[in-house]
């Protein structure tokens, strides 16, 4: 009887396992897939927005939550969005042990709630950059809010800043939302 118990328990959890692996794979292949930014990278994101303590920082696919740790590490307070829940508990497991205050949903980040963010980062694939920029222009953004993001740049927006140093393999591109929150693109 006991066995055939322990027998079921472990089928649950195997099933639950490859379940929680295929969801994964197809929000890596819908979405983004998990590749982490390095640390440097994340520091010269931060910088480039130019995050100052006290500000509200966000990050649309938050990924391990190392960005987020860094950004609160600088006195933000941030908040990230993340679609794999593993990732999430992993956030969670590395700013408890790292004594980091930092939210972090397990939530899909188009629905979102982004008008309190002073500072907006991510890193995620080029096909999805357009879909991000109507969610950002409908998202009514605070005038001198700042979008910051890794590799790929937005469409139709034009970057206030772009960084590309050595070390980085992509360049950064920031944007900068201005008095007419509908012009994103041309706030230089
Ligand atoms: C390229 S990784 C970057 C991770 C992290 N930002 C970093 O730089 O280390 C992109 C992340 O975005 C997440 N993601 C993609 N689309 C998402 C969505 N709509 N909502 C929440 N998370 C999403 C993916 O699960 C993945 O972890």
């Amino acid at each position: 009887m006991l066995l055939a118990i322990l027998g079921y328990t472990i089928d649950i959890l195997l099933m639950l396992m490859v379940l929680s692996i295929l969801y994964c794979f197809f929000i890596a292949t819908f979405t983004a897939p998990f590749v982490p930014v390095s640390k440097k990278v994340a520091r010269k994101m931060l910088a480039a927005a130019d995050l100052r303590s006290g500000e509200n920082h966000i990050e649309l696919g938050s990924g391990d939550g190392r960005v987020l740790l860094l950004a609160a590490r600088m006195g933000a307070n941030s908040t990230g969005y993340e679609l794999q829940w593993p990732l999430v508990l992993l956030t969670k497991i590395k700013a408890f042990f790292l004594r980091r205050k930092i939210h972090v949903h397990l939530k899909n980040f188009f629905k979102a709630d982004l008008s309190a963010a002073d500072v907006i980062t991510m890193y995620l694939i080029p096909s999805t950059m357009g879909k991000v920029a109507k969610k950002l222009e409908s998202s009514s953004l605070k005038s001198g809010t700042r979008i910051v993001s890794y590799a790929f740049k937005f469409p139709d927006w034009q970057e206030a800043k772009k960084v590309e140093r050595e070390g980085l393999a992509g360049p950064i591109f920031i944007y900068k939302v201005g008095e007419n929150k509908s012009q994103i693109s041309n706030n230089k």
